[in-house]
């Protein structure tokens, strides 16, 4: 199924909400998406108290009449259930199934995402106001695809939600033996003797079970999946050849597992803030756009929602800077977005996102950002031929929200081990060299990959290590990082010395942890010809913070050792040939110019290079290479305030084409290069 339905090209657009507008405002709109080329919007995504305001009681005609007005304009609609912001009356009606906290509060209407996923009152209400819809708008010619509530995230600790975690369990372990033991409820005597004596984990005392506290998450995963499906089913059968979506949200409080959820949806669809300006929002964006094409296994997906400015972590705006949002919707689309969506369309006069950024503010079209818009849509047109190409990512660095959940637990070693910037670490070295990653299940078959990095894996599947073991025994290159391998699905340590789950394929054996304080670091120096290999000069040594190991080695050589304080002499980073591939650990937090020579080191030894013979890119500039048969496309970011100029000679792109410009590209001679100006993007096309 192509979808969204009825879009050629790539999408642009994005959330449309004219419930906030009188109508003349309207027929303004669309007259503004035709001039930038608009040509699907997210529509009615928090419209339920507009559709129905009263219980039971539906006003259509406004969504009739916009709904008519994009299809005699040819802009096609994502159009949204609107569940994930159920109207006042709703929780006056039902008050069982307003959320509540773990300390026991319940919440009351007045912001959104204000309902029990759970509560049987909210699942019947959602799938009615489904219903609704679908029976309304099927075969309307503006139904281009279904966009199933926003961001489902949503978290409660309810009695409904007890009762519904207990069936999860039940379902899981089938005995209550099997829970105790998965759960060490040894421990502090927490042994359950009866079902209905497990509950959700509401605040308590002191620290949480660790184990309790992952499979509420995995329960609530399934069941935000099952108020998706359930939407969903009515969807499929009242509009079976309209596609069906959710837009993924991304945090650390988002009990959603995306990348299992996206084995059974049609099309993966993501939302992106970066919370940082500048460059890092660039990598912010490479990192996130790479994660959504391997949750959707390397098929096109669609950034559904972004900015037109950054939206930084203490809620302030950095708007962006001339260019940076061609440059953010480009990154998206050469790794693998079928377009690119905004949050919104047009600025809200009030409510409590009035002063968030869109392509129409509050100063109207006559600004910068929608000028920048138009010629965005212009762009997106000329980019419309790289969807469904594919995206060359010769290294995997492994995934789990699982491993990323468990290390968010109680009682861990350290406050410092962080998963996600451990992960963002080893992408932000990979693409700084000019190599794109994938993200890869651990249990996926790696075989595809020439390196594999395991940063941070602390929770390890009996499947996951195998997994990787067969890979390295195979011929596979792996980089694993410490605080992987060292528990197993129930977050119970693998005993016999860390990383349990991989100390047979790296050949160390790690006696005991030694974190170190914010304020310490170690020297670690290479042995011998390791130097030369991590690109280091001889009287030149690596920095170790935030962790430290006492390892042994059982077979491994060492490539560098520490040499200060309790551990001098002692092992830091080894190297392992397992079966005919090499395992690398790495036994402390290298700085970010060290974990890059490192990783420069795995890759030279495995034998990757950026691709197509490219060279490594200038600081501050992100190739992606896509390909389809035997074209090939070279998508430059220069995210520099200066042009910078890329040696293309000898490649495949010495002659090509940049469909950004239109112009012909000739780079036959060696001294010749492509020149990318300050902030600019090239797209070049060889056959
Ligand atoms: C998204 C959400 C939008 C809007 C946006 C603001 O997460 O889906 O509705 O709130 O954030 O950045």
């Amino acid at each position: 199924m192509r979808w969204p339905r009825g879009v050629d090209g790539l999408c642009f657009g994005g959330d449309y909400n004219p419930e906030q507008w009188p109508e003349e405002t309207w027929h303004e709109d669309v007259a503004l998406m035709r001039e930038a080329r608009v040509n699907l919007v997210s529509l009615g995504v928090f419209s339920w108290s507009a559709i129905e305001p009263r219980q039971g009681h539906t006003t259509f005609g406004w969504l009739d009449r916009v709904m008519d007005l994009l299809a005699e304009n040819g802009i096609m609609a994502a159009l949204a259930t609107p569940t994930a912001s159920p109207p006042p009356w709703f929780g006056l009606a039902y008050p069982d199934a307003l959320p509540v906290w773990p300390d026991g509060t319940r919440l009351t209407h007045g912001s959104r995402d204000t309902y029990c996923p759970a509560a049987p009152a909210y699942r019947r209400a959602a799938v009615g106001i489904a219903t609704a819809l679908a029976q309304r708008y099927a075969g309307h010619p503006a139904l281009a695809m279904w966009h199933v509530h926003n961001e489902y995230g949503t978290t409660c600790y309810c009695d409904h939600v007890a009762k519904a975690f207990r069936r999860w369990l039940r379902q899981r372990y089938t005995c209550l033996e099997a829970l105790n033991e998965a759960w060490t409820t040894a421990f502090w005597s927490q042994r359950y003797g009866e079902w209905e004596e497990i509950g959700p984990p509401r605040a308590t005392q002191y620290l949480g079970n660790p184990a309790q506290l992952l499979d509420f998450r995995r329960f609530l995963s399934g069941e935000l999946f099952s108020c998706f499906s359930e939407q969903r089913a009515v969807l499929r059968e009242l509009t079976p050849q309209v596609p069906v979506t959710t837009n993924f949200v991304f945090g650390d409080w988002v009990p959603v597992d995306h990348r299992r959820w996206a084995e059974d949806l049609d099309c993966v669809a993501i939302d992106h803030y970066p919370a940082v300006p500048g460059l890092p929002a660039a990598e912010h964006t490479a990192f996130h756009a790479d994660l959504a094409r391997s949750w959707a296994g390397g098929r096109p997906w669609l950034l559904m929602e972004q900015a037109s400015s950054t939206v930084n972590a203490s809620g302030r705006l950095v708007a962006k800077r001339p260019g940076e949002m061609a440059r953010h919707t480009v990154a998206h689309v050469a790794r693998g977005s079928r377009g690119a969506m905004f949050f919104q369309w047009r600025a809200s006069r009030g409510g409590a996102e009035q002063h968030h950024a869109a392509l129409v503010g509050h100063a109207g079209p006559g600004s910068r950002v929608f000028r920048e818009a138009v010629d965005l849509g212009a762009l997106l047109g000329r980019l419309a031929e790289l969807d469904g190409a594919t995206v060359e990512a010769p290294v995997a660095i492994l995934w789990d929200a699982e491993a990323w959940w468990a290390l968010l637990g109680p009682g861990l070693p350290s406050p410092d081990l962080d998963y996600l910037g451990a992960l963002q670490a080893a992408h932000r070295a990979l693409l700084r060299a000019g190599i794109t990653a994938d993200f890869a299940a651990p249990e996926a078959d790696l075989r595809g990959y020439r390196l594999v990095l395991v940063p941070s894996l602390y929770l390890t599947s009996d499947q996951g290590a195998t997994s990787v073991r067969r890979y390295v025994a195979g011929g596979g290159h792996v980089v694993v990082w410490y605080s992987s391998g060292v528990v197993d699905l129930d977050t119970r340590v693998w005993i016999g010395g860390h990383p349990g789950a991989f100390r047979e394929v790296l050949g160390v054996r790690v006696e005991e942890f030694h974190p170190l304080l914010p304020s310490d670091s170690l020297p670690v120096v290479p042995d011998g010809a390791s130097a030369a290999a991590l690109g280091l000069a001889a009287a030149e040594q690596l920095t170790g913070r935030v962790w430290a190991e006492h390892v042994h080695c059982a077979g491994a050589e060492i490539v560098a050792r520490y040499t200060a304080g309790q551990l001098a002499g002692l092992p830091a980073i080894t190297r392992n040939e397992y079966g005919e591939g090499i395992a690398w650990y790495c036994s402390t937090g290298l700085d970010e110019a060290d974990l890059a020579r490192l990783i420069g080191a795995a890759l030279a030894r495995a034998g990757v290079t950026p691709p197509a013979g490219l060279p490594s890119p200038p600081s501050g500039v992100e190739i992606v290479l896509r390909r389809s048969g035997q074209i090939r496309w070279l998508c430059v970011l220069n995210h520099n305030d200066e042009p910078c100029s890329l040696p293309l000679a000898g490649t495949p792109f010495s002659a090509g084409s940049d469909l950004v410009t239109g112009s012909v590209v000739t780079t036959a001679a060696p001294d010749e290069a492509v020149i990318v100006p300050a902030g600019g993007i090239a797209v070049i096309r060889c056959e």
